[in-house]
């Protein structure tokens, strides 16, 4: 069998898909088979189906006025089932928390889960194409609420997706937030408005704030400050009471230092500072050499 006769003559049908289709449809199938396989083993989802859901929420709308109920129904077939203690929340620190989350690997951010993924892009809808989306991304208007443009299509499906994903939260919980920001917590945030309020017990068991600190400039706000304190007395209400806080903990810090070993947190352990911890591995490296020669003498 010629499989390049085949492909010749499905030649028309391929390109008559659109570009966003393509790429949706691909990234679809590369989620459930290669970043996260492991909830799709018994039923794999029909990304067709999944792209006609959300090609039907954006298609002809208007750039500002997408009502955010389009997306229910694409947000709800898109779900997927995440374990337990695996949810880590977020405000102004995506791409660090893109790396600690690695792909739900350690955790998952929204946009680890199959419909934050497909999601995470720039799109809206259109008059002048055929399937009603637009084809030219750099004609969106991207996810920021302004006045001027309240509810883009990218706006009202983050805030169904968020609040599908934080109601769907359970176990012990992260949030990471920016302590180089001057406010780590906004009011009017994704998080605030749309996660925080549906985090509550006794399914959410307890919350770990993260500050993270990926410079060599000192902190703006951390475990002490009004976001921690927001936060606690929100969650409080709430039904849960179990809110820690950390600065930099050593998975962050592995991370940081790994990605610019010259951040000066990062040779704090091995300088001068701490020469117990220096003749513990002198130590150690002794007892090991003289293991290993018994070793090869027996
Ligand atoms: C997936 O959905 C599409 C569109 O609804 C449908 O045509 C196709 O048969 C479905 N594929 C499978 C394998 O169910
Ligand atoms: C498409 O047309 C409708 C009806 O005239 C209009 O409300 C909408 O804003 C238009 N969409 C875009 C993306 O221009
Ligand atoms: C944010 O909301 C909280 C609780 O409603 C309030 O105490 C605080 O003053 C608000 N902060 C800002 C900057 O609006
Ligand atoms: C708690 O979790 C269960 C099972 O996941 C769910 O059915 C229930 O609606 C959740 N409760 C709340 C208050 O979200
Ligand atoms: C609070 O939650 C943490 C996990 O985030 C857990 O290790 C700790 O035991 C809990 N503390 C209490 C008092 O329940």
């Amino acid at each position: 069998m010629n499989y390049w006769i085949l492909s010749v003559l499905f030649l028309p049908h391929v390109f008559a898909l659109s570009l966003v289709d393509q790429e949706f449809v691909g990234k679809c199938l590369y989620y459930q088979t290669t970043i996260n396989p492991q909830p799709f083993v018994t039923q794999r989802k029909n990304c067709t189906l999944l792209w006609e859901s959300f090609r039907d929420a954006i298609a002809y709308q208007p750039a500002c006025h997408v009502p955010r109920e389009r997306f229910t129904q694409f947000v709800r077939d898109s779900q997927h089932a995440i374990a337990r203690d695996k949810f880590v929340f977020w405000e102004n620190v995506y791409d660090i928390v893109m790396r600690y989350s690695n792909r739900g690997r350690r955790t998952f951010s929204i946009a680890d889960t199959l419909t934050g993924f497909l999601g995470d892009t720039k799109f809206c809808g259109s008059n002048s194409s055929a399937d009603g989306v637009e084809q030219d991304r750099s004609k969106c208007p991207g996810y920021d609420q302004t006045p001027e443009c309240p509810w883009s299509a990218e706006a009202a499906f983050w805030t169904e997706a968020s609040d599908y994903f934080s109601k769907s939260a359970y176990g012990d919980i992260e949030l990471m937030l920016n302590a180089r920001s001057n406010t780590p917590l906004t009011n009017d945030s994704y998080f605030s408005r749309f996660e925080l309020p549906n985090l509550k017990g006794p399914n959410v068991t307890s919350l770990r704030v993260l500050f993270a600190l990926n410079s060599a400039l000192p902190p703006r706000e951390t475990c002490s400050g009004s976001s921690v304190e927001l936060v606690k007395r929100t969650l409080a209400q709430q039904g849960v009471t179990n809110v820690t806080c950390e600065v930099n903990p050593s998975s962050l810090k592995f991370q940081f230092c790994s990605e610019d070993p010259r951040l000066p947190f990062c040779t704090k352990d091995c300088d001068s500072s701490s020469t117990w911890s220096v003749h513990g591995h002198v130590i150690t490296l002794c007892f090991a050499i003289v293991f290993c020669k018994m070793l090869f003498l027996i």
